[in-house]
């Protein structure tokens, strides 16, 4: 194509958001295609007469939205791949000088020994029968293990509602493949799991923010959404946040399931990290179980490369669960199944969720030393920090500034639902640092950068 030359919605500010939001309407609107080359920034500044440094923080939030990508020495271009990138599913940083922050690594110095498990492994035998095809949904050892997963969170369910996938962001997907057809709303807290966004988008769903405070999502505002714009499905992390670390109460829960009861709307409960709070309150699915969609997950309380996660599902949905499984991976790998039942069994699971639950307020102990000045959100249990930025900063400037100094720490945006702006502030991964000790000299240098505000040249990044 031509070179590339945006109407730029002149009223809108900053400048570079108005570049970057006419970038999207472009893309959306067909005028800009995948795979199409973007004019470098020194051109594209050039041809419009404003600065290097707008145009790189145009391509930059575009970028994080996953509308284009840069190749390094090529140049920019309009994103291929359909969908969202998946910003926090995947990626570990090769950058050796990097304290990197960003993803939600679960502290795997506290993993189970996997070297010892293949040795019980071994010892049982007959270990070729994991290289078969074969029915996980099936096979009473891993509904079993399921069934005692699903009771260490609170959930006694029978075994005919137990589905297994291949970890919770495959359990999301699952989910919401059956429940919704595209076009469909969704909703979620404001902030919420950017894995579940992503899900949404890859499977054209809309989402909507509904607001919180601090004992969680607001039954009032959810009522209102539920009266007023037909929802499919509502999804919630009841324990421990991710981002925010908010744990809702007791009562809350009941009220929210009381609301969803109402209106009839199936509930998406993730429970991904209730094994790092002592005595949280019952599951939402304990006061709505015929609407409740219960994940329980071995990723973060046990490891995260074992990728299998638990579901109790209301009874009539079991079937279109399974088969929604076998139509996106045919079967859960046995190999993995076969490690999480004899982890669950031998009780080697539960150990390793204490040992990262200590290392998570340990770590808090030192994030709030070394930060807890600074307005933020979290928990003393959570793997995470969302640190709230003074206004000099905006999420993806702080990030970036952060990152030149050795530190990568996630923007806001890919946490942000539907119809809500990104609010000026950052996640840190407190249990993505290898030591507590990486974790301290990279909080250090936060809250060293915080202290003293300086940017460095946009042009370098
Ligand atoms: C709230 C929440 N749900 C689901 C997932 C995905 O977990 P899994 O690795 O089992 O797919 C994550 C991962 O960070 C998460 O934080």
């Amino acid at each position: 194509m031509a070179i590339w030359t945006p109407e730029i919605e002149e009223r809108q500010r900053p400048l570079y958001m108005a570049l970057a939001n006419a970038l999207k309407a472009d893309i959306a609107s067909g005028r800009l295609h995948p795979g199409d080359r973007l004019p470098t920034q020194r051109e594209l500044a050039s041809n419009l007469g404003i600065s290097i440094g707008t145009v790189t923080r145009a391509y930059r939030e575009a970028e994080e939205r996953g509308g284009i990508e840069s190749a390094p020495g090529r140049g920019t271009f309009v994103r291929r791949v359909r969908g969202e990138r998946a910003v926090m599913g995947a990626g570990i940083s090769y950058d050796s000088n990097l304290i990197d922050l960003t993803l939600a690594h679960p502290q795997y110095s506290e993993d189970p020994d996997l070297a010892e498990a293949f040795r019980n492994l071994l010892r049982r035998g007959d270990l070729q029968r994991l290289l078969r095809y074969q029915s996980i949904e099936g096979n009473p050892g891993y509904l079993a293990a399921g069934e005692k997963w699903l009771g260490a969170h609170g959930i006694s369910t029978e075994r005919d509602r137990i589905a297994v996938t291949a970890g919770a962001q495959h359990a999301l997907y699952v989910l919401l493949s059956i429940l919704t057809e595209s076009g469909d709303l969704v909703l979620a807290d404001e902030l919420t799991y950017p894995g579940f966004v992503s899900a949404v988008t890859q499977l054209g769903l809309r989402t909507r923010g509904v607001p919180g405070d601090e004992e969680g999502m607001l039954p009032g505002a959810l009522s209102a959404f539920c009266k007023n714009e037909g929802p499919k499905a509502l999804y919630l992390i009841p324990t421990i946040h991710n981002p925010t670390g908010v744990v809702m109460s007791a009562a809350r829960r009941k009220e929210i399931a009381s609301v969803a009861a109402q209106y009839d709307l199936p509930v998406i409960e993730d429970d991904i990290l209730r094994l790092l709070e002592p005595d949280p309150p019952p599951p939402i699915s304990t006061f709505y179980p015929q609407g409740v969609f219960f994940i329980a997950d071995m990723s973060k309380s046990v490891a995260g490369g074992v990728r299998i996660a638990y579901l109790s599902v209301p009874q009539p949905f079991k079937e279109a669960v399974v088969s929604a499984v076998s139509n996106t991976v045919f079967m859960v790998s046995p190999i993995c199944a076969e490690l999480a039942a004899n982890w669950i069994e031998d009780g080697s699971a539960l150990r390793a969720a204490a040992r990262k639950r200590a290392e998570a307020e340990a770590r808090q102990v030192i994030a709030n030393e070394i930060l807890g000045r600074f307005s933020h959100r979290t928990h003393p249990r959570s793997y995470y920090f969302w640190l709230e930025l003074p206004e000099e900063w905006t999420s993806a400037e702080f990030a970036a500034e952060a990152r030149r100094r050795g530190v990568g720490v996630a923007t806001a945006r890919p946490f942000v639902t539907g119809g809500c702006s990104p609010p000026p502030a950052v996640r840190i991964s407190l249990s993505a640092a290898e030591s507590r000790t990486s974790l301290e000299t990279a909080l250090g240098i936060l809250s060293n950068l915080l202290d003293n505000p300086t940017k460095g040249s946009p042009g370098l990044v």
